[in-house]
């Protein structure tokens, strides 16, 4: 005899309660516990994933970021935590800010900007490019995230197209406002979810790696075992070429003193 739906229902949310009860980012995130690099409370289980992923890689060190896929907050906080952090300590005091974007609404933040719509629409994309041009006169940003997911239909082909569709919008975006490498600026830095598939991997291959310095790929400890998910961290953005969508040529090393002083005495 099949069992019954409400009792098929019932032991699928105990074992999600079991879950979230062993979870130590559920935990942290309800008590607003230290030692994981938020230090606050945070509104979303996933903003370990930055705070994770910004302690290993210099994601958040300018003072324009852009959060796609932003709702209900938790990457928008530890973004505008460390830009706060930042502005005090540097920036010629200048704030700086967050502006995020999702389809649902958000509940306001110190700090961030919200614009409520879908991304894949211009008028959305625009809207960003207006936020940040409220604080940053060219309307460059030091760092775009995408924690963007489309709701799963659970089709694998379908499912991996709609993660496609969202990397392949917040690169081009990207492509738009980062601040490229220039004299002893890095290069603004780019983060996308993705769900891991080999369409995905030559996606890395033709589309990121040559416009970045370094792109690792990641799967941060709060990232759930069981979920494809995991994160492309691209630093030291080189700019593209508008005209032939070519990377931009890294600009020559400046030549050291002691090199130049080496060779006249030769
Ligand atoms: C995993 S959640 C993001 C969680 C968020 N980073 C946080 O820390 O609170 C993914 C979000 O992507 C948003 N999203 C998916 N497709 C989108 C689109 N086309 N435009 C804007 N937001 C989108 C969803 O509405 C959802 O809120």
């Amino acid at each position: 005899m099949r069992p019954a739906l409400t009792a098929l229902k019932s032991s699928s949310s105990n074992r999600w309660l079991a879950r979230q009860a062993q979870d130590p980012f559920v935990r942290s995130r309800a008590t607003g516990q230290q030692g994981t690099g938020a230090g606050t409370q945070l509104r979303a289980r996933s903003g370990f994933k930055l705070s994770e992923l910004a302690r290993k890689y210099p994601l958040l060190h300018g003072r324009a970021v852009v959060d796609l896929g932003a709702a209900p907050g938790g990457w928008s906080q530890v973004a505008a935590k460390a830009i706060r952090r930042q502005s005090r300590r540097g920036h010629g005091g200048i704030p700086g800010a967050v502006v995020a974007v999702d389809l649902l609404p958000m509940e306001e933040l110190e700090g961030v900007q919200v614009v409520e719509g879908d991304f894949f629409d211009h008028s959305v994309q625009e809207q960003v490019r207006m936020g940040l041009k409220g604080f940053n006169k060219d309307g460059s940003a030091d760092t775009v995230l995408s924690d963007m997911m489309a709701a799963m239909s659970g089709v694998r082909v379908r499912d991996v197209q709609s993660s496609l569709d969202l990397v392949q919008a917040a690169t081009t975006f990207a492509h738009v406002v980062l601040r490229p490498k220039k004299d002893s600026y890095p290069g603004g830095s780019l983060v996308l979810k993705f769900f891991m598939h080999p369409d995905l991997n030559e996606f890395r291959k033709t589309e990121l790696e040559p416009f970045f310095t370094k792109v690792a790929t990641d799967k941060p400890k709060a990232s759930r075992s069981e979920s494809s998910e995991a994160y492309w961290v691209c630093l030291g953005y080189k700019g593209r070429n508008p005209e032939t969508g070519e990377p931009l040529p890294s600009p020559a090393p400046v030549a050291d003193v002691s090199d130049e002083a080496k060779a006249a005495s030769e």
